[in-house]
């Protein structure tokens, strides 16, 4: 792995690459998680002596500059939490011979951030006039952004083609956790998915069956398996075109006789609402004019049995509409069961991440990933670009 540890930084510009791609609600940053998270790489840079200027993408701007996808609030949050000026070299087209003025007049152990790298078009296309000049800006580059690593674009790929190339702090930390997972993993090895849609996880499910010993489906993809088995859904979310794809799935679980978990009881409602009427039903008992939002007790005893035992589990998507009471219990429970468990626990990020969070449980987990995309493509035993493209620089 090329790591801080063989980069050689003092009196270099080192461009790299982070994720501040956080959430903001009328500009203010609702989560600095990621910011936070980012610090170890960029405070050891700037006490190696390097001129630092950070990299990121906010949200989907569509190669134009739109002021809402500003990361102006980052590079003050950033200020805050580094207790040190940072500059904020904010340009529409992201570098400009005003932006390449002021990164040569950066002094070691001084740091700038860039506006949003997707202000330019040039960014999601990876294209080559936008990598020269961003590569223009620096010596070396340091790619730390974990949860853009399954993205070809400009900002990793483009440069690390261009500039000797190391993986940041966080980065590292991520695949040191990944990798025992991928190549031997202790077993039992139980792997817990939901989320909403089946099709959004069809690659991980292919290939996870033939991973683990244990799988479960939760979540309103689980509603597109009870309804491929003949079961009444009602109103819940089933993906009809993926029924057969549900069918296979199933086929081929049952020939590798592996443990399979499906809900056995769910929380059903007329809508998903705040505090609205449930109850939980078992699945041959949904009702025609309900919908489930989440899984119910009896499923959650069943999962957590099946985590007591194992040695590796690896969660991915939330059991149920967790953000709306009273949907939040089934995604609590699996949460509980994680942390009571002494098996190597690797949380997938996006909601699984931000429930264990909310809960406050994040210590009682060996791993939680920052990737949401990134890292269900490295469970899908696929290479990520962003970190092909530095171990080849
Ligand atoms: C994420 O939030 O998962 C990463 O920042 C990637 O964002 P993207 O899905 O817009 O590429």
């Amino acid at each position: 792995m090329k790591t801080l540890d063989q980069a050689q930084v003092k009196g270099k510009t080192v461009l790299v690459r982070v994720d501040f791609n956080v959430p903001m609600k009328d500009g203010v940053i609702t989560d600095d998680r990621r910011i936070v998270q980012s610090l170890e790489t960029i405070e050891e840079l700037l006490d190696k002596g390097g001129k630092v200027v950070l990299l990121s993408h906010l949200g989907r701007p569509k190669g134009e500059a739109r002021e809402e996808f500003s990361l102006k609030p980052v590079a003050e949050k950033l200020a805050e939490l580094l207790g040190r000026e940072v500059q904020f070299l904010k340009d529409d087209k992201v570098v400009s011979d005003q932006v390449k003025t002021w990164v040569g007049e950066l002094k070691e152990g001084e740091v700038a951030l860039l506006e949003n790298t997707r202000f330019n078009p040039g960014e999601e296309k990876n294209e080559d006039d936008f990598g020269k000049n961003l590569a223009s800006l620096g010596d070396i580059y340091v790619n730390d952004a974990f949860g853009t690593c399954h993205r070809a674009h400009a900002s990793n790929v483009g440069l690390a083609s261009r500039l000797p190339s190391y993986l940041g702090r966080l980065i590292e930390k991520e695949l040191k956790a990944f990798q025992p997972i991928l190549e031997d993993p202790q077993r039992p090895y139980l792997a817990i998915l939901g989320g909403a849609k089946v099709s959004d996880k069809i690659g991980i499910l292919n290939h996870l069956i033939d991973q683990v010993d244990g799988l479960v489906v939760v979540g309103a993809m689980a509603f597109t398996f009870l309804k491929a088995m003949g079961l009444e859904t009602g109103h819940s979310l089933v993906e009809e075109d993926k029924l057969d794809l549900a069918r296979d799935l199933m086929e081929k679980i049952a020939d590798r006789e592996i443990e399979f978990i499906l809900p056995v009881d769910v929380v059903v409602a007329k809508e998903l609402k705040e505090g609205i009427a449930s109850k939980v039903v078992p699945i041959e008992e949904i009702d025609k004019d309900l919908a489930g939002f989440d899984i119910g007790p009896e499923t959650v005893k069943r999962i957590a049995l099946s985590v007591s035992k194992a040695a590796t589990v690896v969660w991915n998507g939330p059991a149920g509409a967790f953000e709306t009471k009273p949907f939040d219990k089934g995604t609590e429970g699996i949460a509980q069961a994680l942390a009571e468990s002494k098996a190597f626990t690797v949380i997938g990020g996006g909601d699984s991440a931000a429930a264990i969070q909310e809960l406050g449980l994040e210590d009682k987990m060996d791993h939680i990933s920052t990737g949401g995309g990134a890292s269900l493509e490295l469970l899908e035993g696929k290479d990520l670009p962003g970190i092909v493209a530095v171990e080849r620089s």
